[in-house]
């Protein structure tokens, strides 16, 4: 196994994965740890720099969260980021207070020295605050490198120790020139930054390996990205002991099934196809509440794949599910202090795990979906699959408000090619996070070459987003929006009025459902 260059200890920021997202764009490997890890672990890893997330807490509450203070005497650089900040301040003896006004968005950083931390940031410039307590007096030896309107020490540094502190959040991709910051800090821990995709590649063959032993692996896979890199790492890394599955639910979009059957014989990796059509268009018949849906399509999942796995472990029994879980699904679930509030309940094979009481193999929890592209494409997944819009477990059935039957699947699937397809054509489908179209089962009068017609409305759905968890309307063409809307209306029989969803995320979600 690589060992970490910087060791990042987390107080429980939602963004502390970004930071060691940022390190890796910079090529330095990073492991995350919880804030408490012990001073033997630390020093047993041998990091050449730590980073101390920030956090909800506050430094002077008897709740505080307190790292091993320990870590101060090793002599190695530590950059503590808002919470961590107020913590080594508050360690070494300075103060933190309760800020008069709370500072969160943006904010103007007045870079104040020419400091290493701080090399090649311009004199002002925009970075991302998130904070109730600030620092009103630094500790001994310690000097201002920058200031903002709200946070007179907004970047400081020991004068002779190598200690620095930010209090605002570099990793943010609101922080214009973060990663920037965060570099200079890899470079002052004397990082070698030669980190790339291959090597993580490399490590998680080595990581998969050592954690599965001579075990047996279950990999589901839905056609996309995620689950389909999954499966193929877990391929690389295992051969014949990882079977690859497949349910065709039925709420598969047109050509779908297909392409994932050609992918995997061309990848030469063996897959299992159930279809499982029947019982999920059985168990969905009178249905309409969405999350109803969402836990009939999870349950009957269960099943299916309960049913695959006890057939396949007549050859040996299975212990591990493989799943595609990426950070941006564990942060949406996950808090240090307990889970977050639900929105909508996601669905992966959630619940098999412990009925089954299989362990969970989960190599991609802490990738972006950009990086899991990325590695995609060093495993040699076609850049057609690569480039898919995210595509939910559910499927259309979440696509199709109120019942689900097989003709409103037929008129969603027809509706939804035409768009994809016209996406492609006129060079859009890359510009877009997702792009989709939405059955609203609303009716309403139109008239077609003199008669009166009264059918259904599809709503097209395109949103630009980062990693899904917020998203905007896509700002597609009108006259492209109109070609779409006229094809589908003239190809699609049932289908007599097209409308653009315009809502953000939040307040909207980018599915309907
Ligand atoms: P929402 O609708 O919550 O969706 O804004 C955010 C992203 O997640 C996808 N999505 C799912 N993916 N299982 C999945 O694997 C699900 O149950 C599920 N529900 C939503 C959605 O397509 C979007 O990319």
């Amino acid at each position: 196994m690589a060992t970490p260059e910087i060791l990042v200890l987390d107080f429980g920021s939602q963004t502390t994965q970004l930071i060691a997202r940022r390190l890796r764009e910079c090529g330095v490997y990073t492991e995350i740890y919880p804030y408490h890890l012990s001073l033997e672990t630390i020093r047993s890893k041998q990091p050449k720099g730590i980073i101390l997330s920030g956090g909800p807490a506050s430094v002077y509450d008897s709740q505080a969260y307190h790292a091993n203070p320990g870590i101060l005497e090793l002599k190695i650089p530590i950059l503590g980021i808002c919470y961590g900040l107020q913590w080594l301040v508050h360690s070494l003896g300075g103060r933190v207070a309760r800020a008069r006004s709370q500072e969160f968005g943006r904010a103007h950083l007045e870079n104040l020295q020419n400091h290493p931390l701080l090399a090649e940031i311009e004199p002002s410039s925009v970075v991302w605050m998130s904070h109730g307590d600030r620092v009103e007096v630094l500790p001994p030896d310690f000097q201002t490198l920058a200031q903002s309107a709200h946070a007179p020490f907004c970047a400081i540094a020991h004068t002779h120790k190598p200690l620095y502190g930010l209090q605002f959040h570099p990793e943010s991709a609101h922080s214009a020139q973060g990663g920037r910051i965060l570099a200079n800090f890899a470079r002052l821990c004397g990082c070698t930054q030669d980190w790339n995709m291959q090597d993580f590649l490399a490590q998680q063959i080595q990581s998969i390996k050592a954690q599965v032993r001579g075990d047996r692996v279950l990999c589901a896979v839905s056609g996309g990205v995620d689950s389909s890199v999954v499966a193929v790492l877990c391929a690389r890394a295992l051969g014949a002991q990882v079977e690859v599955v497949f349910v065709d639910h039925g709420l598969l979009r047109a050509g779908e099934r297909d392409q994932v059957v050609d992918m995997f014989a061309d990848l030469q990796i063996p897959l299992h196809v159930i279809d499982a059509q029947d019982l999920f268009l059985q168990r969905l018949k009178g249905v309409v509440d969405p999350e109803k849906k969402r836990q009939i399509i999870g349950h009957a999942f269960i099943e299916v794949f309960e049913n695959k796995a006890k057939e396949l472990s007549k050859q040996g029994a299975i212990k591990w599910l493989a799943q595609g879980t990426l950070y941006p699904d564990v942060i949406e679930s996950v808090s240090l202090k307990g889970p977050s509030a639900v929105i909508k309940s996601h669905h992966n094979v959630g619940g098999l795990p412990e009925k089954m009481r299989l362990k969970l193999l989960e190599p991609l929890r802490e990738l972006f979906k950009d990086e899991v592209r990325a590695l995609g494409a060093r495993l040699g997944l076609p850049e057609k699959m690569l480039a898919r819009h995210p595509f939910p477990g559910p499927g259309l059935a979440i696509r199709i408000l109120g019942e689900v039957t097989p003709p409103s699947l037929e008129l969603l699937r027809q509706a939804d090619s035409i768009f994809i397809e016209a996406l492609h054509t006129e060079g859009l489908y890359s510009e877009v996070w997702q792009a989709f179209c939405v059955l609203l089962n609303v009716f309403s009068v139109g008239v077609m070459g003199d008669k009166r017609t009264y059918d259904n409305t599809i709503a097209l759905r395109a949103v630009v987003a980062s990693d899904g968890m917020s998203a905007h309307c896509a700002p597609l063409p009108l006259e492209f929006l109109e070609r779409v809307a006229n094809a589908i209306i003239n190809q699609v029989s049932g289908i007599n009025r097209v409308v653009y969803d315009i809502t953000s995320k939040p307040p909207g979600t980018i599915e309907w459902e």
